[in-house]
């Protein structure tokens, strides 16, 4: 069978245990993502919202592994939907639930799971500051998802350094927005998601990068990233800092980043999540 034929079809042939099929030579990296994301396990949406949140983070780490080695194609674009999907309907029903997934990281997948919780952070945050259309909201979930994906052009070594990065070594770290964008041109994503990939490290005090830019020109919606990416790096453990606390990471962004990095509203956004 030509890999031309429509995605669903390859993806029941693969569930229904055919392994083996002809695949035009051009089309081998879209065949090899359409396996991956039909060999997914699938999230239990029966469960409570602080079970499947859990749930979700698992399977949705898979995905960001694929997302990080292979070629974003559709069917990429539209896992990461349904995935999105799921963390909007889980955290509509109890934004309290992503309690349960703060501080889980595993060294090797810090990456992969960093993307999905700060999917689900930025998910609970817009729900707190008043978005509460879910075709908004996915667009804010599908940005946590994608957001560093341009990281995966950036060396491991680099990625996992003990001790502060040189200079050439943030030079290569500065570029994974621009890289991420790169990444995902070719893709259907909406422009908000797009922003978030490429503005995520802005801060509203004009600091930040690739831009510099200030904080009337960060969408509401990159804002809103931009605190869950940063209460995630702060209250993981990761090889260049040590892990604090929720409470300690609040503290922290309330000391030393209000105002200056982030808004007022989405701190708040985040506590209410967070002490409900
Ligand atoms: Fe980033
Ligand atoms: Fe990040």
């Amino acid at each position: 069978m030509g890999i031309s034929g429509n995605g669903d079809e390859l993806q029941r042939l693969v569930k229904n245990g055919y392994d083996s099929m002809w695949i035009h030579p051009g089309q081998v990296n879209k065949a090899v993502v359409y396996e991956k994301m039909a060999r997914l396990p699938t999230i239990e949406k029966e469960l409570a919202p602080a079970k499947r949140i859990v749930n979700i983070q698992e399977v949705g780490a898979a995905f960001t592994k694929y997302l990080y080695e292979g070629e974003i194609t559709d069917s990429c674009v539209k896992m990461a939907e349904k995935l999105s999907d799921s963390l909007v309907a889980c955290i509509s029903e109890d934004p309290t639930c992503i309690k349960e997934i703060t501080g889980l990281a595993h060294h090797d997948l810090y990456t992969y799971l960093h993307s999905i919780r700060v999917s689900a952070y930025a998910t609970a945050i817009a729900i707190k500051v008043g978005i509460t259309d879910q075709a908004h909201l996915r667009l804010i979930a599908l940005g946590g998802v994608f957001h560093d994906v341009g990281k995966s052009a950036v060396p491991l070594n680099v990625i996992n350094k003990q001790g502060p990065l040189l200079e050439t070594e943030w030079t290569i770290m500065r570029n994974h927005p621009t890289a991420g964008l790169e990444r995902t041109k070719d893709s259907l994503l909406h422009h908000i998601t797009r922003e978030i990939i490429i503005h995520h490290h802005e801060r509203l005090n004009g600091s930040g990068y690739p831009h510099g830019l200030e904080k009337n020109s960060i969408l509401p919606e990159v804002q809103i990233a931009t605190m869950a990416d940063i209460f995630d790096a702060l209250t993981s453990s990761r090889s260049y800092q040590n892990k604090r606390t929720r409470y300690e990471a609040l503290d922290f962004i309330k000391h030393r980043l209000l105002r200056s990095d982030v808004g007022v509203d989405v701190y708040k956004g985040l506590i209410e999540c967070l002490a409900g």
